[in-house]
């Protein structure tokens, strides 16, 4: 189904992705680097086909289509600051951002916090969880779904999805585009190592949404302002009136 030597071939990193698990079935990645002690090699990927509980941003349920889609978690062990989660939330949207382009030469766009579209629809979602030991992080799993092969998407979605096959019309290999956002992915966290600005303006240069007028929903409220930047952490300025707030977290759209 998926054939690890193709894949293998084609990856071109030190340490993301030489420790690969490849699974027919677990409840969600995530969970399992989150709790395994044997997976606990910094870089460890792991994919699977099927997650009888795969879960997205605000538990929301991730479904899988078996030999269609990719659906795999990034373990990383390194020192980093709780603030800093984010950059690398926005790290792993523009790596999958990226590997689209590079192989298929869409046009990729990102929605605040972590969502790859492709022409107003998603194509990829990342969800970010981590351990901690007293107020250090011990583990950070870096999660993403992408759609690749699937032909069409029946249910009802927050967003509508696509998938690489229905942009580019053709099947494509998702051994290569495993490798390609893991490559990139790398590239990435290599580059914030000195600084985290090239992450920002990477992505600022993909999300259209800036500068617009938009409605911010969280748990306990709505809010509507402009879309006015991101912080040096990745999270979202909402100007509202002269009065600017920083978002942390929440879904949102154009007004
Ligand atoms: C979102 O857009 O809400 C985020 C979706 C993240 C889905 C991926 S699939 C692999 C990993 N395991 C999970 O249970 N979720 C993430």
């Amino acid at each position: 189904m998926f054939n690890i030597e193709e894949f293998d071939i084609k990856l071109d990193t030190e340490f993301v992705g030489r420790n690969f698990i490849y699974s027919d079935e677990v409840d969600s990645t995530n969970s399992v680097l989150l709790t395994s002690k044997e997976f606990a090699q910094n870089g460890t990927v792991i994919l699977a086909e099927h997650q009888s509980k795969g879960r997205g941003r605000k538990n929301r349920e991730w479904l899988s289509s078996p030999g269609q889609n990719l659906t795999f978690s990034i373990l990383l062990k390194r020192d980093l600051k709780e603030s800093k989660i984010n950059m690398i939330n926005l790290g792993a949207a523009i790596s999958v951002a990226q590997a689209i382009e590079n192989l298929y030469q869409l046009n990729v766009e990102l929605k605040w916090p972590n969502d790859v579209l492709i022409g107003k629809k998603k194509i990829a979602g990342i969800l970010i969880e981590s351990t901690s030991k007293g107020n250090k992080i011990s583990k950070l799993v870096v999660g993403i779904g992408i759609n690749v092969n699937q032909p069409n998407f029946p249910g009802k979605f927050d967003i509508p999805p696509t998938s690489v096959r229905k942009e580019f019309h053709s099947l494509v290999s998702r051994e290569k585009l495993l490798s390609e956002v893991l490559n990139n992915f790398e590239s990435i966290l290599d580059e914030a190592k000195e600084d985290y600005k090239k992450i920002l303006n990477d992505w600022r240069s993909r999300c259209k949404m800036i500068g617009e007028k938009v409605k911010v929903v969280d748990e306990e409220k709505t809010r509507f302002g402009l879309f006015e930047d991101i912080d040096d952490d990745g999270f979202l300025i909402l100007k509202q009136g002269e009065k600017r707030e920083k978002i942390h977290y929440g879904d949102v759209s154009i007004r």
